[in-house]
C-alpha cells in the first residue's frame, strides 16, 4: 500500500492520475498506479462545469468516498475545492478533516500560495496529510486571467521556488507543480527533501500526473502537454452506436439474453 511518507521511497517515477469514480479508480489500482487524486478538475471531467470554482466539498466528498471503496492499494489524495478552504482557519481544517475521516482520503491537496503555508503546517500538525500545488493553479483563473504557464520570468520563478521551499518546510508530503517551465521544475524537485509531482512541467519532477480523461482519450480537447494514450471516446462511441444499431435492428435482446419461466406458459 501506498502512503505519503512512502511516496519517495522508489527509484521509479511516481505516476499520478485522477478518478472521480469507483470503477475508474479500480482500473488505476490494478495498474499499479501509486497515487490516485479526486481532482477538482472533475468539474470539467465528471460534471459538465466549464472551470473548477463551481466544485462543491459535497461533490468531493462523495466522489473520494466512491474512489477509496474502490482502491486496494493507491494512495487516495482529495482535492480541496475553492473556497472550503482559505477563508477560515478552523472551517479549512474542518473539512480537510471531513476528507479524511468521512470520505476515506489518505490526504488532501490544496492549491497553494502565501496563504496556505501556515494552514498546511496546521494541518500536518493535527495528521492531515497534504500535498501542495503550485505553479498554475486553476481556482486562480479569474486572477490569473486564463490557464497560462507561470513562472516565467525571473522574479516569477523565484516565488515559486521560495513557496515549494516553505509549504515542504511546513510538513507537506509532495508538490504538485503545473503548467511550469522544465527547468524550473528541475530546480525546484533538486531544491526539496519532498517530491515534486508535474504536469507541463516536464521530464525532471519525481513524478507525473494527467487527468484521466486526457490520458486515455475520454475528453473531445486535452491541454498541449498531455498526451492521449487510448481513445476511450472512440471506443464509447462505437460501442455505444453499436448497441443503438442492434435494438433498433431487434437483433439485442437474442435468445442467450433472455430468459423463460416454463411456469409461467400460461400466462403467454
Ligand atoms: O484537479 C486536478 O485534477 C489537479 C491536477 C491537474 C493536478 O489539480
Amino acid at each position: 500500500m501506498t502512503t505519503a511518507r512512502g511516496l519517495r521511497e522508489g527509484d521509479e517515477p511516481i505516476t499520478m492520475l485522477t478518478a472521480y469514480d469507483a470503477p475508474t479508480a479500480a482500473i488505476l489500482d490494478e495498474a499499479g498506479i501509486d497515487v490516485i487524486l479526486v481532482g477538482d478538475s472533475m468539474g470539467n471531467a465528471a460534471l459538465g462545469y466549464d472551470s473548477t470554482l463551481p466544485v462543491t466539498m459535497a461533490e468531493v466528498e462523495s466522489r473520494t468516498a466512491a474512489v477509496a471503496r474502490a482502491t486496494e492499494d493507491a494512495l487516495v489524495v482529495a482535492d480541496m475545492p475553492f473556497l472550503s478552504f482559505g477563508v477560515d482557519e478552523a472551517e479549512s481544517v474542518r473539512n480537510a478533516g471531513r476528507l479524511l475521516k468521512e470520505a476515506n482520503a489518505d490526504a488532501v491537496k490544496i492549491e497553494s500560495g502565501p496563504h496556505t503555508v501556515e494552514m498546511t503546517q496546521r494541518m500536518t500538525d493535527i495528521g492531515i496529510p497534504v500535498m501542495a500545488h503550485l505553479g498554475l493553479t486553476p481556482q486562480h483563473v479569474n486572477r490569473l486571467g486564463g490557464y497560462t504557464r507561470q513562472g516565467t520570468d525571473q522574479d516569477a520563478a523565484e516565488e515559486i521556488i521560495d513557496l515549494a521551499g516553505a509549504h515542504a518546510e511546513a510538513g507537506a508530503f509532495a508538490l504538485v507543480l503545473e503548467h511550469v517551465p522544465a527547468n524550473l521544475a528541475g530546480a525546484v524537485t533538486e531544491a526539496l527533501e519532498i517530491p515534486t509531482i508535474g504536469i507541463g512541467a516536464g521530464p525532471d519532477c519525481d513524478g507525473q500526473v494527467l487527468v484521466i480523461n486526457d490520458a486515455v482519450g475520454l475528453g473531445e480537447w486535452s491541454p498541449p502537454f498531455s498526451r492521449q494514450f487510448g481513445d476511450v471516446r472512440g471506443e464509447m462511441l462505437d460501442a455505444v452506436e453499436a448497441y443503438k444499431e442492434a435494438v433498433t435492428d431487434g437483433e439485442f435482446p437474442a435468445e442467450e439474453h433472455s430468459h423463460v419461466e416454463s411456469a409461467l406458459d400460461d400466462l403467454y
